[in-house]
């Protein structure tokens, strides 16, 4: 049995077309899955049924299976014991995730704690360590700061670290490095590959940028308009991409290597032209 199985889910918000359709995949333990389509095609939404997060006014069907868990069908009392705990999320907006008030490193901390029986004492260890594996260079001066003294990409790795500390075996990542310039992205997304390595975790990893998600996923899922329009391993997307909207995104990732901050196709760029060969 895969660790995560998403079966034919459906997200509506009231009579609009839904937000997410006929979406089905799984993740298998220790596998890495990126999530990719333009913005509004249902990525985010996909990953809040995942977490059990979706908001109240969400008419979902279909399942959603966490290491044999009915996500879809728990109440949110079991659903809150899981996140943090065997699910965690990266969110795009890195300032939303910390609380302005308290130093990070309490806020780790308070993650660890939630969890896992550990002593104050180590818990703080274990924290300035997991601070340190993700490249913070001064992790002691990290914890004691709050989010405000840090730069972005600081704290962006501060969460990845509050993501990983329970070691949780499914680590949700929203466009985590979208808010970050291009040098601070490249070297948060290799500590992201090494702690997922190092714990065995598995990920689904959400972007709009092909080149992005290829540096830590192997297979990958597009998506259009709240559905799946393609999928395969990076690879065969980049080498045979199928449909137009995905030979889009691999002229746009390949374009983001000579002229960094080109931006992907629109939908009405490829109705402008069906057969995507501009
Ligand atoms: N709480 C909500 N209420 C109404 N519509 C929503 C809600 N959340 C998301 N949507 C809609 O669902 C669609 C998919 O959104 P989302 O998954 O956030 O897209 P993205 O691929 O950019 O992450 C969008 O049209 C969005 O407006
Ligand atoms: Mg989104």
């Amino acid at each position: 049995m895969s660790l995560l199985e998403v079966r034919d889910l459906r997200v509506r918000f009231g009579r609009r077309r839904p937000a997410v359709d006929q979406v089905s995949f799984t993740i298998d333990r220790g596998e890495r899955l990126g999530v990719i389509g333009e913005s509004g095609s249902g990525k985010t939404v996909t990953a809040l049924a995942v977490m059990g997060l979706l908001a109240e006014n969400a008419v979902v069907s279909g399942s959603v299976e966490l290491a044999g868990h009915a996500i879809t069908a728990l109440p949110e009392r079991d659903l809150a014991r899981l996140r943090g705990d065997l699910v965690t999320m990266v969110f795009q907006e890195p300032m939303t995730a910390l609380d302005p008030t308290m130093p990070v490193g309490r806020q780790v901390a308070e993650t660890l704690l939630l969890h896992a029986d550990v002593e104050r004492g180590s818990a703080r260890a274990r924290v300035i360590e997991l601070l340190a594996e993700v490249g913070l260079s001064d992790p002691v001066r990290v914890a004691a700061a709050f989010p405000h003294q840090l730069s972005g990409g600081q704290r962006q790795r501060a969460i990845l670290a509050m993501a990983l500390i329970n070691a949780p075996q499914l680590v949700i990542c929203d466009e985590p490095t979208t808010a970050l310039d291009v040098t601070v992205q490249a070297q948060v997304l290799a500590k992201l590959d090494q702690a997922l390595t190092a714990s065995g975790a598995a990920c689904l990893f959400i972007s709009h940028d092909l080149a992005v998600v290829s540096q830590i996923c192997d297979r990958v899922l597009v998506m259009l308009e709240g559905r799946i329009v393609e999928r395969g391993t990076v690879a065969e997307l980049f080498s045979a991409p199928q449909h137009p909207y995905t030979r889009g995104l691999v002229e746009a990732a390949s374009l983001d290597r000579i002229e960094p901050g080109q931006r992907l196709p629109t939908v009405a760029g490829l109705l402008d032209d069906p057969a995507g060969e501009s």
